[in-house]
């Protein structure tokens, strides 16, 4: 047998080094080095090199229309995957610990068991390296209260957990289950290892090659994989970002812990689009898919306040209305606060800095607060007409009209640029009765747009 090769991999930046030291010679970090295996390369005679070469499959002798996905049973996360999962097909769930990626999976698990119970492809396995099987179960219980849902759902029967961490345990078991699992849920990749390495369960090296095994086994069996994966504030640990070249899929699930809304989100997606984004509620018996986001994000707005401005902005490819507000006061600082929650708080001071020069608002002493209502995180530059008005309506203190709607982008001179979507953003506010569209094209500038407030 080949003798077994190993190598020191940085754990903060991946980077590989055939010997120890104490600082990783790429990135700097102290003490991130950990051995990890290398598997030999098989040599088969011809120096390395097969004496013949694998059969190259031509297009045509490629049997079957497309894949069959199989429906998922939650439409907002058939939306994000392109249609439903696409078998053998490794998909890699992140998002920050707490924030549902369990719930949303429990949920698929037990719509999927029920949806499908018929069929071949009716068992799950929910590998719970986290959590107890009791623990699972409590969180079914849990999610079946919904009102208007039976209690006992129906394909909970076909739902099997396996409570393991050894990555190769794992494969055995799911390979050597009769009949085979429609679908595999493995929660989390963070606590899976594999005894060939040295490393801690959750090290980059241990992450990478868990899901490398399993990828392996999702590829060979045809078996869709869910893998979740938990990523910190401050990015990158040991998480998501080491797969996701290795997986189909990468899912961020994103919100604000304190608040309800949820955002399913595809960073990459080999078969879909990743423009598409799906909206839930985090209630108390799960996760609640919503299908019109503008009457939600709405539901609670106080109209005739200044301050206040409906922006029409993009969730991936569909028009969102959420409401911007502002707020502008006195400061009692030496240098006054620009605090923005939920647009970006550089975009805010260069905001302020526009209206201050261009409009003549005296802005220099005064704290000035922008907030996304529902605690929604708005990142496209077409917010920026929405947040300049919520400011200066709140420092004039005049209200804008009842019907308006706004979308633009600002530039330094003042002036208002294109942005895309602006049939789609204009269509979605018109639908839900705001007529008046104050958009690129019918101001030039931003002075023209305030000068809405009179
Ligand atoms: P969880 O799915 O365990 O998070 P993750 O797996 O991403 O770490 O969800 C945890 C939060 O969701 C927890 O704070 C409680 C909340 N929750 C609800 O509000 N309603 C529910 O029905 C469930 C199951 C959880
Ligand atoms: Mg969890």
């Amino acid at each position: 047998m080949a003798r077994q090769v190993s190598r020191f991999v940085c754990q903060n930046c991946g980077g590989e080094f055939p010997k120890w030291s104490g600082q990783c010679a790429s990135c700097g970090q102290w003490n991130s080095l950990v051995e990890t295996l290398v598997v030999p390369k098989k040599k088969t005679g011809f120096g390395g090199r097969r004496a013949f070469g694998r059969e190259p499959v031509r297009l045509s002798q490629i049997k079957g229309k497309g894949v069959m996905r199989l429906g998922s049973g939650i439409g907002e996360l058939d939306r994000v995957l392109g249609g439903g999962i696409v078998p053998g097909s490794v998909v890699l769930l992140a998002g920050e610990p707490g924030i549902g990626k369990s719930t949303l999976l429990t949920q698929l698990a037990l719509r999927i068991t029920s949806e499908v119970k018929k069929s071949s492809t009716s068992e799950v396995l929910y590998v719970c390296g986290e959590e107890s099987p009791e623990q699972i179960k409590l969180r079914i219980d849990r999610l079946n209260t919904t009102p208007g849902q039976s209690k006992a759902s129906p394909g909970v029967t076909q739902l099997s957990f396996l409570p393991e961490t050894d990555v190769d345990e794992v494969i055995v078991t799911i390979e050597g289950q009769k009949p085979a699992p429609g679908l595999v849920i493995v929660d989390s990749v963070q606590s899976l290892s594999t005894t060939d390495l040295t490393g801690m369960a959750g090290s980059v090296g241990q992450v990478r090659e868990c899901s490398y095994r399993l990828l392996n086994m999702a590829k060979k069996t045809n078996i869709p994989v869910f893998l979740v994966g938990h990523v910190t504030k401050e990015g990158a640990i040991a998480g998501p970002k080491v797969l996701e070249h290795l997986v189909d899929s990468v899912l961020y699930l994103e919100g604000d812990k304190k608040h309800v809304f949820r955002i399913l989100r595809a960073q990459k997606n080999r078969f879909g689009s990743v423009d598409e984004v799906g909206v839930f509620l985090m209630e108390e018996a799960g996760l609640k898919e919503v299908e019109n986001p503008s009457d939600v994000f709405l539901e609670e707005r106080q109209a005739g306040v200044p301050g206040s401005c409906l922006v029409a902005t993009m969730e991936g490819t569909r028009p969102v209305l959420v409401e911007v507000q502002g707020l502008v006061n006195p400061t009692q600082l030496a240098v006054p606060r620009r605090v923005a929650t939920g647009v970006d708080q550089r975009r805010l001071t260069l905001l302020t800095a526009v209206l201050s020069k261009r409009c003549g608002l005296p802005l220099g002493n005064m704290d000035v607060y922008v907030n996304v209502a529902g605690g929604l995180n708005l990142r496209e530059p077409a917010v920026d007409l929405g947040v300049c008005l919520a400011i200066a309506s709140s420092f004039k203190n005049k209200v804008l009209p009842k019907k308006a709607a706004v979308f633009g982008e600002v530039g330094l001179l003042g002036e208002i640029r294109q942005v895309s979507f602006a049939a789609k953003r204009a269509h979605e506010a018109k639908k839900l009765g705001y007529s008046l569209i104050i958009e690129p094209g019918k101001v030039k500038t931003i002075r023209d747009a305030l000068k809405i407030l009179g």
